[in-house]
């Protein structure tokens, strides 16, 4: 039987969609049965004054199925992508996490696997502190942490906590370079779990 794959990601200026549009494509080529949800934000309109680039894909954004908590319960591995904001993760996300409170006391999600991803401006912004913040919250559901290797692309290096790619200032450094190898080798190293 297929495993079942959720990828869920919250994205204002496009680049954590663009990543978790990445991971779907590469889930889809290895015939898993994966599904593409976003998180609904209510301020999407006050953060995207700040930057230029985020109407690019505003649209196709909104156009994706909105996550509910509900929609994940079959899944066996949940993907979370979070822009970093401070240090953590978006009010978005945590908004989203919050609403696990019922489901909390029930175990509902203990023995599913998780993994993470983040967007930050660059080194300095914390975004080993934001996957931090969704693996704290995936222990905290009883949820099974997959770390990245140490050898995921030869010659690169990736934090053990998930994937980060650095967006700049501006946040319009799409994701090119070393994190689309990065994301196929991850989605063949979860495919065999
Ligand atoms: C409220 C807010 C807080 C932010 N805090 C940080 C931060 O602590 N570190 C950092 O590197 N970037 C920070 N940024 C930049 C975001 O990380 C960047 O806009 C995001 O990664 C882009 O992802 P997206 O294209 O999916 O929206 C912040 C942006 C906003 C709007």
């Amino acid at each position: 039987m297929s495993k079942k794959i959720s990828i869920v990601f919250h994205s204002v200026c496009g680049n954590n969609y663009l990543i978790a549009k990445e991971f779907y494509k590469e889930f889809k080529a290895q015939d898993a049965d994966v599904k593409l949800l976003r998180v609904n934000d209510p301020n999407l309109e006050e953060l995207a004054k700040q930057f230029s680039i985020a109407g690019q894909y505003k649209n196709e954004i909104l156009n994706i199925e909105e996550a509910k908590v509900e929609k994940l319960f079959d899944s066996d591995i949940i993907i979370f992508g979070s822009p970093t904001y401070f240090g953590n993760v978006s009010g978005a996300m945590k908004a989203f996490m919050d609403e696990f409170s019922p489901h909390w006391p029930e175990g509902r999600f203990w023995g599913k696997k998780m993994f993470s991803f983040t967007t930050c401006a660059n080194g300095e912004g914390g975004g080993d502190l934001c996957l931090n913040a969704m693996t704290l919250f995936g222990q905290h559901m009883g949820m099974m942490i997959i770390p990245v290797p140490g050898n995921l692309v030869t010659g690169q290096s990736f934090p053990a906590y998930g994937l980060i790619h650095y967006v700049g200032d501006y946040s319009n450094l799409r994701p090119s370079g070393k994190i689309i190898p990065a994301i196929k080798e991850m989605t063949l190293k979860i495919m065999k779990l």
